[in-house]
């Protein structure tokens, strides 16, 4: 399995048959390398409802036949706008031709441009065998200990920005709970409200069984 980041909290994960996108904020983001256009994807996973998350979402979706896995209510707005949605919620989860999604709580809010769209989400994917955690934008909350004892989680996309969501020492306090192999740090350094040396983050992970890995927008890791 192969993860390319894109810049802010946008994930691609190829799978042996098939490919998913987290929250992809690419043309708007000065930082991405890739036009949405290009994007070719079975689904497209939408923390929030915040722009630097739903993005380019439901043109992706119009340009592939994908479905946005969204909460309800995100997903009623995206279907508005005339993306194919399926909607879930907190603590559920759904064996999609893909793979599974389970919805975990993030600590945070989610609005769109025309009001408020439910409650923000991480999501754990599992996919060829490999447990990914995305935790969306969210401060650190206890139960990621939970989310921890319940799944092997083998990859952790944790923001470290601070501001709106964790900043580093919050963040190396959720790794402690959720107890990846591999912990990634993402939404930093797009604004400069989210200014961050990640490798404060991966030094803070030393002494740890942990890997931290610091990808560089474009750059991949294969699990
Ligand atoms: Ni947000
Ligand atoms: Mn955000």
């Amino acid at each position: 399995m192969k993860i390319t980041y894109y810049g802010h909290a946008c994930f691609l994960v190829e799978g042996s048959k098939h490919r998913v996108i987290f929250d992809p904020f690419l043309k708007d983001n000065p930082l991405a390398k890739i036009k949405p256009e290009d994007v070719k994807v079975d689904a497209i996973l939408v923390s929030h409802g915040h722009s630097d998350h739903v993005g380019d979402a439901v043109d992706v979706n119009k340009n592939n036949k994908a479905v946005i896995v969204a909460t309800f209510e995100l997903a009623s707005y995206l279907e508005s706008k005339g993306a194919f949605c399926h909607p879930m919620n907190i603590g559920g989860a759904h064996t999609f031709p893909f793979g599974t999604v389970k919805l975990t709580i993030a600590q945070h809010s989610s609005t769109t441009e025309e009001g408020p769209a439910g409650n923000p989400c991480g999501f754990l994917l599992t996919m060829d065998n490999k447990v990914i955690y995305h935790a969306g934008d969210t401060g650190l909350f206890y139960d990621m200990k939970l989310i921890g004892e319940l799944n092997e989680i083998d990859v952790a996309l944790l923001p470290i920005g601070d501001n709106f969501t964790m900043g580093i020492p919050d963040a190396l306090k959720a790794v402690e709970f959720l107890k990846p192999k591999i912990a990634i740090p993402m939404h930093y350094n797009t604004f400069d409200v989210i200014r961050q040396d990640p490798q404060k983050f991966i030094d803070g992970l030393r002494g740890t069984t942990i890997k931290g890995v610091i990808l560089k927008i474009g750059e991949s890791i294969s699990i």
